[in-house]
């Protein structure tokens, strides 16, 4: 958008700051509610809209917002590793956000996989920085050609979620610039992200929304970058020292700890009205950027439809390209007319996305049974054992009806969502919310029934009635949103009748009903399991993770399946012909029983498309492509780091940049369980002839399979013998080649400098000598090369 050179740009933008007071200018700098910003029309400026970000464009709304596209998560399209993939995404988000009328896009994620306990792993790309940087300047590129902006985030350092908002993330400078700032300078350098978002941590002592250093002093300083810098939802703690540090727009609004104060500081001489003038400046130019300053912006009336057989088709093959085949002795694809045994509870409930802000309401999210079944008339489906810890949300949604205190019906909705929330700051309906009554039908026979929310409840179905006090247990409205407390109890209803419950307290804000027939108990689902297995040609054994581990504001503790899910493999893999596991997780899990099975097929958490993007995998309509984004830990503790817990409020990077497999290969933990990079796909592959000529390196590749596959090339630095205590083996350069059966090729890298200098003295310094490595994945190594570093 713009259309006018930079600097004349400049100048028009520098007249329209100069026309406000500073209370006016102070205003736009903190948003106008939860997602959109203060317009002002005397400097031309339409309001801004903003939203998550960064797998579906949920909208305005945290939770019953319009229907929109339900993506792949973000590890599941990044094992495609393709940058074509998140290209693509990009422009289809635009889209989405075009339909809602979104100027920008919260994403992408960032942040690596530093430690596998990391609940917001699903929604980042990978432990490795190269690969993370190039994607995400991809995903930008895609968005932003269409004029929807990019929020690069959370800068940085923000790699766990336990107690985040107080956190301080301690890494030392090197680490710091080679690893963790490695993506943003990425996509800063490839693609001009038009924004970046702040996170909730502290970085060496000063909370990453007041980083002088990062934003003034790298991002927008050493970077040249001209993009706005908007904190993450209430994460600013002051006016002066975050202003002054860099921060550009305080978000949400309409309150926080700008406005008046923010006036006041200036007015006292501690922020100067020229570092307010600069955050105003870069705000409108993004609003410049995306359309919203000036000409109002035109928005395509035509979008597909998020329902459609158009996002159908991308959404599926998405999804099933990343899928990775972590083990295969032949089972895999599944011969079309085997008898399929489908057996576990992610089967009937795959959980299609993660928890928090990633979230978004999909038209529909089709599960692996009913996915494998459209595909084949040879299945026979059987429930597994409970994969939850906490009580599910109907999915079936309810009637939600909100009283005030005067006993007057303030509102009267239906909610197609499992959760809604109640009595938000802002929204305006006439008298505070005292009691709420959610409703739904209930059909005869053994039913589970129970209630969500921070509440008093009473709950009826039939003639039972239950009284619960249903407490915060984390006193944190964040988690108490995401994961409200919640009750359950089995029931058997001897004829149809409506699920009651009637909540009241203080501190309602998510609220939901139980209501589902009673599953099997573990030892019933384990008995029909290894019933159907016996009688079938290959047993399918879908196990995983939910919203429950893959979260926004919660750390996992373990990465063992939950419940009795490694018991039901074992006992499945003694019982069938065959058996193969789907694993329905965004991140690593650990496999006791992976030498029980024939075939291990790893499918993230694969969007609205799910189930038939599995069945696409399974039957090799599409290759399942992936490798791994990152490695997976042999046992709980063997990883180069693995604590996210704070010790003294401080959680320190010990682990420097031996992160991920850096550190595996330096011996820094057991061997993984997998390593990144690994996956086998359907074909096979020959590797020749390796030679390097300055950047490029080149290798001779040929399909030795019977059908066209896709193949990862992957190159690493490995340095010198008596570098390796100081410098890791990494990836410096990948590409990704379709070839044909038998087809034989020369495969070229492009080494990217940015990984092959290293930071020392306050400098960067290339690194010279060792050997690049030609790999899939580094326990994989297929050929080498010495390195000799370019002339420039
Ligand atoms: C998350 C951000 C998100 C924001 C707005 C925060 O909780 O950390 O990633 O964009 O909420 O929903």
């Amino acid at each position: 958008m713009g259309g006018l050179n930079d600097e004349v740009l400049d100048e028009r933008l520098a007249e329209r700051v100069a026309r406000l007071p500073l209370d006016r200018k102070v205003r736009l700098l903190t948003g106008a509610s939860m997602f959109t910003l203060h317009g002002e029309d005397e400097i031309g400026l339409a309001p801004m809209a903003f939203s998550d970000g960064p797998t579906g464009v949920r909208g305005l709304e945290f939770t019953g917002g319009p229907l929109t596209c339900l993506f792949p998560n973000a590890t599941l399209l990044a094992s495609s590793w393709r940058r074509e993939t998140a290209a693509e995404v990009g422009r289809l988000l635009a889209e989405e956000a075009e339909r809602q009328r979104i100027h920008v896009v919260l994403g992408p994620t960032v942040n690596l996989h530093r430690s596998p306990l990391g609940g917001r792993l699903f929604e980042a790309y990978s432990e490795d920085p190269l690969l993370t940087g190039h994607l995400a300047a991809a995903y930008v590129a895609g968005l932003q050609d269409r004029g929807v902006g990019a929020c690069v985030k959370h800068l940085v350092a923000n790699e766990s979620e336990t107690d985040r908002s107080t956190v301080d993330s301690v890494v030392d400078e090197r680490t710091l610039r080679e690893v963790y700032l490695l993506p943003f300078e990425i996509a800063v350098q490839d693609a001009d992200p038009w924004s970046v978002m702040a996170a909730y941590n502290d970085v060496n002592g000063v909370p990453a929304t007041e980083q002088d250093h990062v934003i003034n002093g790298i991002l927008k300083g050493e970077w040249g970058w001209s993009g706005l810098v908007m904190s993450d939802w209430f994460a600013t703690k002051s006016a002066g020292p975050a202003a002054n540090g860099g921060l550009d727009l305080v978000m949400p609004g309409p309150l926080g700890p700008w406005g008046p104060a923010l006036v006041a500081a200036v007015q006292a001489g501690e922020v100067a009205e020229s570092v307010v003038d600069d955050h105003l400046h870069r705000l409108l130019r993004l609003a410049d950027r995306v359309g919203a300053l000036d000409a109002p912006r035109a928005w395509p009336s035509v979008v597909p439809d998020p329902a459609g057989a158009v996002r159908r088709e991308q959404l599926l093959r998405l999804a099933a390209q990343g899928m990775t085949v972590l083990a295969n002795d032949g089972a895999l694809p599944l011969a079309r007319e085997n008898r399929i045994a489908l057996v576990g509870r992610p089967a009937l409930e795959t959980t299609c996305m993660g928890g928090g802000s990633a979230t978004v309401r999909a038209p529909h999210q089709v599960s692996i049974a009913d996915g494998l079944r459209e595909a084949s008339d040879r299945v026979t489906v059987v429930d597994g054992v409970a994969v939850r810890s906490r009580p599910r949300p109907s999915p079936s949604g309810m009637r939600v009806r909100l009283f005030g205190g005067s006993g007057a019906l303030l509102s009267d909705r239906h909610s197609e969502e499992a959760r809604t929330i109640v009595g938000l700051p802002g929204e305006d309906l006439g008298e505070p919310v005292a009691r709420v009554e959610l409703s739904t039908p209930l059909p005869a026979g053994a039913t589970r029934i129970g209630v969500l929310g921070v509440a008093h409840a009473r709950v009826t179905a039939g003639d039972a009635s239950h009284e619960v006090t249903l407490e915060s247990v984390s006193n944190d409205i964040g988690a108490d949103v995401l994961q409200p407390p919640a009750w359950q109890t089995d029931v058997v209803l001897a004829e149809p009748a409506e699920l009651v419950a009637e909540l009241t307290g203080d501190s309602m804000v998510a609220v939901g009903l139980v209501a589902e027939p009673t599953p099997p108990s573990d030892d019933e689902a384990i008995a029909a399991a290894v019933a159907a297995a016996g009688e079938a040609d290959v047993a399918v054994v879908v196990v995983g993770l939910t919203e429950e581990e893959e979260t926004e504001a919660a750390d996992k503790s373990t990465l063992a399946l939950p419940g009795r899910q490694d018991e039901l493999v074992s006992a499945v893999a003694a019982a069938a012909a065959r058996t193969v596991v789907v694993v329905n997780a965004a991140t690593p899990v650990l496999m006791p029983w992976r030498d029980e099975v024939h075939a291990v097929l790893w499918a993230g958490l694969p969007g609205q498309e799910g189930g038939h993007a599995v069945a696409a995998a399974l039957l090799g309509e599409i290759e399942p492509a992936g490798r791994l984004v990152t490695s997976f830990p042999a046992a709980d503790g063997a990883a180069p780091a693995w604590d996210v817990v704070p010790t003294d409020g401080r959680l320190t990077y010990e682990e420097g940049v031996f992160v991920g497999y850096r550190g595996y290969a330096a011996r820094r933990a057991p061997a993984p369980a997998y390593w990144f990079g690994e996956g086998l796909g359907y074909g096979s592959w020959e590797y020749g002839e390796v030679s390097l000529d300055g950047r490029v390196l080149s290798v001779d590749l040929t399909n030795t399979s019977s059908r066209a596959s896709r193949e990862v090339v992957q190159v690493y630095l490995q340095p010198e013998p008596e570098d390796r205590d100081d410098q890791p083996v990494r990836l410096v350069g990948w590409s990704t080649v379709d070839l044909d059966a038998g087809e034989r090729r020369d495969v070229d890298v492009e080494l990217d400098p940015r990984a092959l200098r290293t930071w020392a003295d306050g400098a960067w310094h290339p690194l010279t000598g060792g050997r690049l490595l030609v790999a899939r994945g580094l326990g994989d190594i297929r050929g080498e090369v010495p390195f000799t570093p370019p002339t420039p």
